[in-house]
């Protein structure tokens, strides 16, 4: 059995150094998330005002509350999506300006959904290039309250609403219809914000109200990221790792562990242990051992608990015997890269036989030895699945660009040769 551990989780990375700043009094932050994505957030903040201390090996401090600043330059928001959306509604609510832009991959993906509603609080919000795509100048403060009903279950947006209320200080109530990560949600929960949270349906009803006291600093360490947990876990199920993996102080958030309810769907075998809980967040550990797979309809309502992890499930699809189906995941064609499109022609390019769907695919699974190169399109996700891949007996997979791991988890080639 081997144990392992993973780098912080990178979605509470990032929404610890923006709300921090928010908070009266002195951050704790240990354990943040190494990779390229949150170090744009870092950079970010810093150009906004914010002196982040470092303290020891893994730790930062922030002190609060800042009085946001218009930057001198363009923010880049590098690779990141989180980034660039939390980020356009953490300035939307503060009376500056900033102009927020990205790499290639960044600039293709959607920002409308965040634009309009910011813009229809009162931010004044241009598009400087593309409609609905960065670089956008962002206007901010002077919004009326934000009342708004999602299209589609997303965290990011959800947060960017309740980002832009905080810091506008005006009153916020969104409806979401499904359920999307709620780490912003714990976070300010932890903090002392005056949310409340309601189940409707299916979804999720939100409301911040003006808070009465100053925001909490955070105490944190930060758990880790479920989505990096998840190809070690991969690989443990694949039989890659001996007679198993223990993951090790890992994030439990109900919000982000579906992949592990496929994999039980699929018959793996995985057991959890919880270790408590990081500023409303739960962690604790994860045990996985080597199991034949069997191939699964995933259910579309699973989707949004499991979206990340899509690329290391078509991976293991591929393995499983028999056939496995994903639907209602159009979502992932607004990732990093065209999820689908990528794994499918990844997949096609392997001898793996593949259909690909508008909001899916369907993967026929088998123990057929692969060899090839894969594309990644700059994708980390993408490159880590297909490694997992290519490391089990009989396969021999290239990866056309390795570096693009460092978004999530720089250290992970070097990992994975160590198991
Ligand atoms: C994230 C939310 C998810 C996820 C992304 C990170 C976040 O996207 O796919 O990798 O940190 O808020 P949605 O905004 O579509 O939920």
């Amino acid at each position: 059995m081997q144990t392992i551990s993973v780098p912080g989780d990178k979605s509470i990375s990032h929404r610890a150094l923006m709300l921090a700043p928010l908070a009266h009094g002195t951050s704790r932050i240990t354990g943040c998330a190494p990779g390229a994505d949150v170090a744009s957030t870092a950079e970010a903040m810093k150009s906004l005002g914010v002196e982040i201390r470092e303290v020891g090996d893994s730790g930062l401090e922030i002190d609060g509350p800042v009085r946001l600043v218009s930057p001198a330059a363009p923010i880049d928001c590098g690779n990141s999506g989180t980034t660039a959306r939390l980020l356009t509604g953490l300035i939307a609510g503060q009376p500056i300006t900033a102009t927020l832009d990205g790499d290639e991959s960044l600039r293709r993906r959607p920002m409308g959904r965040v634009v309009e509603p910011l813009r229809a609080a009162g931010a004044a919000i241009e598009e400087r290039g593309e409609p609905g795509r960065l670089p956008l100048a962002v206007s901010g403060g002077g919004l009326r309250a934000i009342r708004y009903e999602l299209p589609v279950a997303g965290a990011q947006l959800k947060s960017a609403l309740l980002f832009a209320g905080l810091g506008g200080s005006v009153p916020v109530a969104v409806f979401e219809p499904g359920h999307s990560r709620d780490h912003t949600e714990r976070m300010l929960l932890a903090m002392g914000a005056p949310l409340k949270m309601e189940e409707v349906g299916n979804g999720r009803r939100l409301r911040l109200d003006l808070p009465e006291r100053p925001l909490r600093p955070l105490s944190l360490h930060v758990p880790g990221d479920f989505s990096s947990a998840a190809f070690w876990i991969a690989l443990a199920v694949l039989g890659g790792c001996g007679s198993g993996a223990r993951l090790t102080g890992v994030g439990l958030n109900p919000g982000r562990t579906g992949f592990l309810r496929v994999l039980k769907a699929m018959g793996a075998r995985i057991h959890t242990t919880s270790a408590g809980e990081s500023a409303g967040e739960p962690v604790g550990d994860i045990e996985a051992g080597p199991l034949e797979v069997k191939g699964l309809k995933l259910p579309a309502e699973w989707m949004p608990e499991l979206l990340d992890e899509i690329p290391i499930i078509a991976c293991i699809a591929s393995r499983a015997v028999g056939i496995t189906v994903i639907r209602g995941a159009s979502e992932l064609r607004l990732k990093e890269s065209d999820r689908i499109a990528t794994l499918c022609s990844n997949m096609s390019a392997l001898g793996v036989k593949c259909v690909e769907l508008d909001d899916g695919m369907e993967i026929v699974g088998s123990g057929a030895p692969r060899s090839g190169r894969v594309r990644t399109e700059g994708d980390h996700r993408i490159a880590m699945a297909f490694a997992i891949l290519g490391t089990l007996p009989g396969n021999d997979i290239e990866i056309d660009d390795r570096a693009c791991v460092d978004v999530s988890y720089p250290g992970f080639w070097e990992r994975l040769a160590e198991i």
